[in-house]
């Protein structure tokens, strides 16, 4: 897993939890750089794992909120350095359809070794989206948020459905429908 999703997440503890919060879970979390991530730099995705298991026993949240609350604060980051990605789209169901085909295309450019889910459209309309999400990280929860956030950035409503394909989450259908 890239280092920014790392030190994005512990920049998120350090601002929801403060300094001491974030030395705890790195100390827990028995991490092979000490919570010394580079954003270039590639970790264990067990490293992510172990941080949330630990965050989640301190905040009593489950995995999937963190990772809900994570996508949030990851999406003001993706406003922050890669706008000229976001400024090519006008419409979120446009944004979110084409996250494999061009999104996600465009960060393999910058980052050669990321590791990145597969979303594959069912169908898609001016008002309707249905995706399937696939990835071993099973971060479903993750995208949920940043699909909420997507419509958030555009001025829009959806409502969005999540359907496990695989109990472990691994493959997870999504059904969006815009509103208005
Ligand atoms: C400018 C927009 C975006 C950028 C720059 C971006 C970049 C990235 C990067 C760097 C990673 C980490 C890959 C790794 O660890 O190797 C990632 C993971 C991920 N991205 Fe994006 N992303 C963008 C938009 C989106 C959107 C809109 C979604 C909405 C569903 C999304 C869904 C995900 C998910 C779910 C992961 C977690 C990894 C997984 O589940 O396997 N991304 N993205």
């Amino acid at each position: 897993m890239k280092g920014i999703l790392f030190t994005e997440f512990l920049q998120l503890v350090e601002d929801k939890y403060g300094l001491a919060v974030v030395d705890e879970l790195i100390q827990k979390s028995e991490l092979s750089t000490d919570g010394a991530y580079t954003a270039v730099g590639r970790y264990e995705f067990s490293e992510m794992l172990s941080l949330l298991h630990n965050l989640s026993q301190y905040t009593k949240l489950s995995i999937d909120d963190l990772l809900l609350a994570y996508a949030e604060h990851f999406f003001i980051v993706l406003k922050r350095d890669y706008l000229h990605i976001l400024e090519k789209y006008t419409d979120p169901l446009e944004m979110l359809s084409s996250i494999e085909g061009h999104i996600h295309v465009e960060v393999l450019k910058i980052y050669p070794d990321a590791d990145l889910p597969k979303f594959q459209i069912i169908e898609k309309t001016d008002t309707n989206l249905i995706m399937i999400y696939s990835s071993s990280k099973a971060m479903y929860s993750f995208g949920l948020g940043l699909m909420h956030k997507t419509f958030e950035y555009f001025n829009a409503n959806a409502t969005i459905e999540m359907e496990k394909i695989k109990d472990d989450g691994t493959e997870v259908k999504f059904v969006i429908t815009k509103n208005g």
